[in-house]
């Protein structure tokens, strides 16, 4: 069985450690042997330690080509080129492995199509969660059940930075600088704090859990760039903590209509709920099933070690069914439901406010509300704040649920209304 490893970063170098340190093992798993052939790298003559330097090649295209390579490893990333490599490997009949979760969010159709074509496997359980197997839980182990929602904080960078101005009371300029310096952020970080990360993610489990096709363009995004030191302290007031959330789920519309929504944003989670437990850069997937009731899968989603761990599981499916003949579960995608459209999504607002503090203002408010249909859960009013010389009362929003279009006219409606000085945050609640 041969396998070549596409890329020798932070996950490759611990794919190839971990595969050497447990080479016996692993062949018992795969019920065979099993040998690297080749590593490919961008720049070949930079030294690497834990490699034989003879395997070490540029041409990626042709060591996936070779005759004597089964089973391609891509830890690459980006989309364009592992695109390319991965295609022709399926092709040219190897089963890929791969982590790369924007290459399947983005083109899983095309990948799909090209591994039941050839008859060969498509694994990629590292590309959500890293070493959370999400993938699998979805793929087999729920496959008998009905999934109803997922939410998931699918990203550790943005969890540890939302965990670190809810530890510290920092505001998030300080917390991404100590994320940054800890190395938990990336000198580029906006995939992560834009969401653009974690809308990936959120693409692949919808697809999974709902048998539908979900790209990446259908999950409607926001990040964590505008959540600020005042927002945590008011989620706190208000028995919360604000969690990136990738929330997948089944709608039904008024008309009887089932779609499948995917979106990625900061969202108030109460203290109680599992997910607010989850602090640092960990990981967490909560499943709610029809079956099976709710479900939480919690850990170390990203990482060289933790991803890598994911990649070699994958790797021993498809060694192991090229030795004995079977085969991963397919990208079903049989349900083809519709994807909803943003607007119509059942959600919660809690929205932060500077209001003139004069008589009327509050009845005047929840007209406004009423007229939209919006109904108003709980209501908090501070006093003592100024807005550009105006003396100001703070008001803290928090409504039922609507349907998010209806609750973004309600916004547009305060930030144009004569006594509200500033709209400060809007952010969603979790169901
Ligand atoms: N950058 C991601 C994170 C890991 O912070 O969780 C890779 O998807």
């Amino acid at each position: 069985m041969g396998i070549a490893l596409l890329g020798y970063g932070t996950v490759g170098s611990e794919v190839l450690r971990l595969m050497t340190e447990n080479s016996e093992a692993l062949e018992h798993r795969i019920e065979g042997p099993f040998e690297l052939k080749g590593v490919a790298v961008s720049d070949a003559s930079k030294p690497r330690e834990g490699v034989d330097p003879e395997l070490i090649t540029e041409d990626a295209r042709s060591l996936v080509l070779r005759d004597d390579v089964d089973v391609v490893v891509e830890v690459i990333g980006g989309i364009d080129y592992p695109r390319e490599l991965v295609l022709s490997a399926l092709n040219a009949g190897k089963s890929v492995v791969t982590a790369n979760k924007a290459l399947v969010a983005a083109h899983a159709d095309e990948l799909a199509a090209a591994a039941d074509a050839n008859n060969v496997d498509l694994f990629y359980e590292a590309a959500v969660a890293a070493a959370i197997p999400v993938v699998n839980m979805l793929r087999r182990s729920l496959a008998g059940d009905q999934i109803r929602r997922i939410s998931g904080i699918v990203n550790g960078t943005t969890n540890f930075i939302l965990d670190a101005m809810d530890a510290t009371g920092a505001d998030y300029e300080a917390a991404l600088a100590e994320a940054t310096r800890l190395g938990y952020a990336e000198a580029d970080p906006t995939a992560d704090v834009e969401g653009h990360d974690a809308a990936s993610k959120a693409a692949i489990l919808a697809s999974m859990g709902f048998y539908t096709r979900v790209r990446f363009s259908d999950v409607s995004c926001e990040g964590i760039t505008g959540v600020t030191a005042e927002d945590i302290e008011a989620a706190k007031a208000a028995g919360d903590t604000i969690k990136l959330l990738a929330i997948c789920e089944k709608i039904t519309g008024e008309d009887g209509t089932v779609s499948v929504s995917a979106r990625v944003h900061p969202t108030l989670v109460p203290r109680e709920h599992p997910l607010a437990s989850v602090s640092g850069s960990y990981n967490a997937v909560f499943v709610e099933a029809e079956g099976a009731g709710d479900l939480m899968f919690y850990g170390n989603g990203a990482g060289g070690a933790p991803t890598a761990s994911a990649v070699l599981g994958d790797v021993v499916g498809a060694a192991r069914n090229k030795y004995l003949g079977g085969h991963a579960p397919k990208d079903l995608t049989y349900a083809d439901l519709p994807i909803a459209d943003p607007g119509d999504v059942p959600t919660r607002y809690h929205i932060d406010l500077r209001v003139h503090d004069r008589v009327g203002v509050l009845a005047d408010l929840a007209r406004t509300c009423a007229s939209r249909g919006i109904s108003l859960r709980t209501v908090r009013q501070e006093e003592g704040y100024e807005v550009d010389g105006h003396e100001a009362a703070r008001l803290i929003l928090v409504t039922h649920t609507a349907r998010e279009h209806d609750l973004a006219d309600f916004v547009a409606d305060l930030k144009a209304h004569d006594d509200v000085l500033a709209v400060k945050s809007v952010i969603r609640l979790a169901e």
